[in-house]
C-alpha cells in the first residue's frame, strides 16, 4: 500500500514508518511526505530516506479552502492508498477529508475522546489523570473525533512534566502507529458507525 505521511514537526513517528518499511515484509511504503511548514524536521528524515517531499504553506494561499485544495492536490499526485497524519498540527478541511474519505489516519497523544486538540499531553496532566496514552484513529471532519483504530495506555508518574510524559507516550505511539498502519495496509478496515474492524 502507498502511504503519504503529513508532518509538522520532528517526525519521529514518520521515522518509525520509514524504518518499518525497510523490511520487505512490511505491507506499505512511504511514497511521499508533506508538511505545512518548510522547517519541519520530518522533511529531512524523508529526504534522508530518498522519499519525495512537498510543502504546502497556508500563508501562500488566499484562504483556508484554497490551502486545503492545494494540499489535497499535492497528496493526490502521489496516489496514496492511505494518508497518515503523524504530528500534523493543522486541521484538515472537509474538502480534504471527503476526497480521501475513510483513508486518513491520525495519531493523537491522549486516550480519545479525552483531551482532543493540540495539547493532549498538557491537558491530561493538568486534569490530573493517572493513566493517559495514545490513540490512532480515522480522520473525520471533526477535531480528533474519528472512529478509533487502536489505543495504548501510559501511566503518569508523580514527577512527570509535559516533555517527559510526552516522550514516554511517543515511544508507545510509534509502535502503535506502525502496527496499525501495517494492519490497515494489509487488510483494510470496515467502519460501522463508530466501530472499526480490521479483518
Ligand atoms: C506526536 O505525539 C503526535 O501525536 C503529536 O505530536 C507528536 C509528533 O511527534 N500530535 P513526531 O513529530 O512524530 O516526533
Amino acid at each position: 500500500a502507498r502511504l503519504v505521511v503529513l508532518v509538522s514537526g520532528s517526525g519521529s513517528n514518520l521515522q518509525a514508518l520509514l524504518d518499518a518499511a525497510t523490511d520487505p515484509r512490511f505491507p506499505a511504503e512511504v511514497v511521499a511526505v508533506g508538511a505545512d511548514v518548510p522547517d519541519a524536521y520530518g522533511l529531512e528524515r524523508a529526504a534522508g530516506a530518498d522519499v519525495p517531499t512537498f510543502v504546502v504553506e497556508p500563508s501562500a494561499y488566499a484562504d483556508r479552502a484554497a490551502w486545503t485544495d492545494a494540499l489535497a492536490d499535492a497528496v493526490a499526485a502521489h496516489e496514496p492508498d492511505w494518508v497518515v497524519c503523524a504530528g500534523f498540527m493543522r486541521i484538515l478541511g472537509a474538502a480534504f477529508v471527503q476526497r480521501f474519505a475513510g483513508r486518513i489516519v491520525n495519531t493523537h497523544p491522549a486516550l480519545l475522546p479525552s483531551f482532543p486538540g493540540a495539547h493532549g499531553v498538557r491537558d491530561a496532566m493538568a486534569y490530573g489523570v493517572k493513566v493517559t496514552g495514545c490513540t490512532v484513529h480515522l480522520v473525520d471532519e471533526g477535531v480528533d473525533t474519528g472512529p478509533i483504530l487502536a489505543q495504548a495506555s501510559v501511566a503518569v508518574r508523580a514527577d512527570d512534566d509535559e516533555p517527559s510524559l510526552h516522550e514516554r507516550i511517543k515511544t508507545v505511539e510509534r509502535e502503535l502507529l506502525v502496527e496499525t498502519v501495517a494492519a490497515l495496509a494489509a487488510h483494510g478496515c470496515t467502519v460501522t458507525g463508530r466501530k472499526v474492524t480490521i479483518p
